[in-house]
Order: C-alpha cells, then sequence, then structure tokens
C-alpha cells in the first residue's frame, strides 16, 4: 500500500486521485477558494496569492459532504518528504466552540506556537526507493521545543548525511515572498493556516494551505501570520547558520 501522503491535518478527510486532492471541506474553505479563483472578482492583490496555493478545480458532493478539488503538491515529486508547518500564535476564532478554543490554547502553551509563533504538525521523510523512514505526528509534536526544532528542520533537508542548502535557500524565499504579499495585504486575516514543504528527489516547493478560518479584515495587518512566517524564516536561517558550509568560508 502506498505510505499515508499526509504530514498534518486531520485522517481521512484527503481523497488523492492523481494530479488532484479531494478535501472534505468546511464552508469556509470552499468560499475561500471560490473566491480566489473566481475569474469575475480578480481583486489585483488576491491574484497575487493565487500562486502560493494549489490550484483550485470546484467542489464535488461525494457521500453528502461537500470536496474542494485541489492539485495535488505531491504530483511529480520523487518521494517526497513533506513537512507542514502551522502558522500564528492565535490558532483559535470566533467560529471554535469554547471547549475547542481551551483545547488549542492549550496546545499553543504546549508547542511552540506560544513560544515560536508557529508549529510543526506534521513530518513525513522518504528515502530515495520511497520508504518512509521517519514520521513525527500528533502527540509527537509535543517533542519539539524552540532548542530542538533546527533538528526537526534538519530532517527535511539533510539527505545521505549532505545539507541541502539549495533547497533550504528556495524554501526561504518562497517563504519570505507568503510574508511580503502578507505585509501589504490588508483584504482578509487568516488563522490556522500551513506552510507546507514538499522536498522531492527531483524537485521542491513551498505552498500555503489550509483556509477553513479566513476572515475579511478590518484593514490591520494580519501580524499574527506575519510574525510566524518571520519566525518561520528565522528558524530556517538558524539551520543554514547550523549547517551550510557557506556560513563558514
Ligand atoms: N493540495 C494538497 N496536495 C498534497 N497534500 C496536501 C494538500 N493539501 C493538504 N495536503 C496534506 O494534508 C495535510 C492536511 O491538510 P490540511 O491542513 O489542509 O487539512 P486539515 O485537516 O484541515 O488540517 P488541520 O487539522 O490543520 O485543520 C497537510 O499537512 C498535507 O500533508
Ligand atoms: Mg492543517
Amino acid at each position: 500500500m502506498e505510505p499515508r501522503p499526509q504530514a498534518g491535518g486531520h485522517e481521512g478527510i484527503l481523497i488523492f486521485r492523481r494530479d488532484k486532492v479531494l478535501k472534505r471541506a468546511l464552508p469556509c474553505e470552499l468560499n475561500f477558494y471560490t473566491n480566489l479563483f473566481n475569474p469575475n472578482n480578480q481583486i489585483p492583490i488576491l491574484l497575487e496569492f493565487q500562486k502560493f496555493v494549489p490550484k483550485f478545480y470546484g467542489s464535488q458532493l461525494i457521500d453528502g459532504s461537500n470536496y474542494i478539488v485541489l492539485e495535488n503538491l505531491l504530483w511529480e515529486y520523487e518521494n517526497p518528504s513533506i513537512m507542514d508547518c502551522k502558522i500564528g500564535r492565535v490558532t483559535w476564532t470566533r467560529d471554535h466552540s469554547p471547549p475547542r478554543c481551551v483545547t488549542q490554547q492549550l496546545r499553543a502553551s504546549k508547542t511552540t506556537t506560544s513560544s515560536l509563533g508557529f508549529r510543526i504538525t506534521g513530518l513525513l521523510i522518504k528515502d530515495r526507493e520511497g520508504h518512509v523512514t521517519d514520521s513525527i505526528r500528533k502527540k509527537q509534536v509535543f517533542d519539539i521545543t524552540p532548542d530542538n526544532i533546527l533538528d526537526y528542520f534538519a530532517r527535511l533537508v539533510i539527505r545521505d548525511d549532505v545539507f541541502q542548502e539549495e533547497v533550504v535557500d528556495q524554501f526561504i524565499m518562497e517563504t519570505q515572498e507568503i510574508l511580503d504579499w502578507f505585509r501589504k495585504q490588508r483584504v482578509s486575516t487568516f488563522f490556522t493556516c500551513s506552510v507546507l514543504y514538499v522536498n522531492g528527489f527531483n524537485k521542491a516547493q513551498t505552498k500555503f494551505i489550509d483556509f477553513s478560518y479566513v476572515y475579511e479584515s478590518d484593514g490591520q495587518r494580519d501580524t499574527n501570520m506575519i510574525e510566524g512566517l518571520e519566525s518561520l524564516i528565522n528558524t530556517w536561517e538558524k539551520l543554514k547558520m547550523k549547517y551550510a558550509k557557506s556560513y563558514y568560508l
């Protein structure tokens, strides 16, 4: 059986079909993608955002549930390793019930969400043959602290004992582009979104995913996302400082 190709998130809500992924989605996520890719509603700042997210191919009703049809971000990536980083110190919203807010706040305090403004929610590492050699999920994410987080980042980009500096540079550059967009946009406020890093043996990419909680902005900068993304870039930079040869030249 094909090993689970999912880094984070809920089990059983994704269906992988070749170059597409179907995700059982909340109305908010369906609305978000529908607006973002609506050809009649092209606000320039939103148009710019399209390139950071999976392509959207509409929705499907399956067994009474709404699924959004997205580009499979792993398609054509050879034996990809993946890391899902959930962005933001605040991961609860007015649409979370009071008990879920408490759960989220507890989770934030026990993970790097509270200290670094993001947390790894899933990490899946594959070798050249496609065997899963490492997988961090669920309870294991609580073991990740600001002191050891570089070890987890390293697993994604150290292959056969070689530090893949170009891949890290690409991840930093692509995360920076997302951050630059957030620094100028005032249209939306995002919660519980993730940066998904994909490192295949042939190529790598960075995407922004998971839009179950996106709200119209009241004209303020989305500091929750901005600070989380800054901290994420900072963590990659620290990893480079630790492993990249160019730092010792
Ligand atoms: N378009 C995609 N292509 C490939 N893999 C994807 C795609 N979207 C999501 N995934 C995988 O599925 C995982 C969960 O996705 P996502 O975060 O959207 O779901 P979720 O269950 O809503 O998450 P959460 O529990 O964080 O709310 C991601 O970590 C990623 O590994
Ligand atoms: Mg998620």
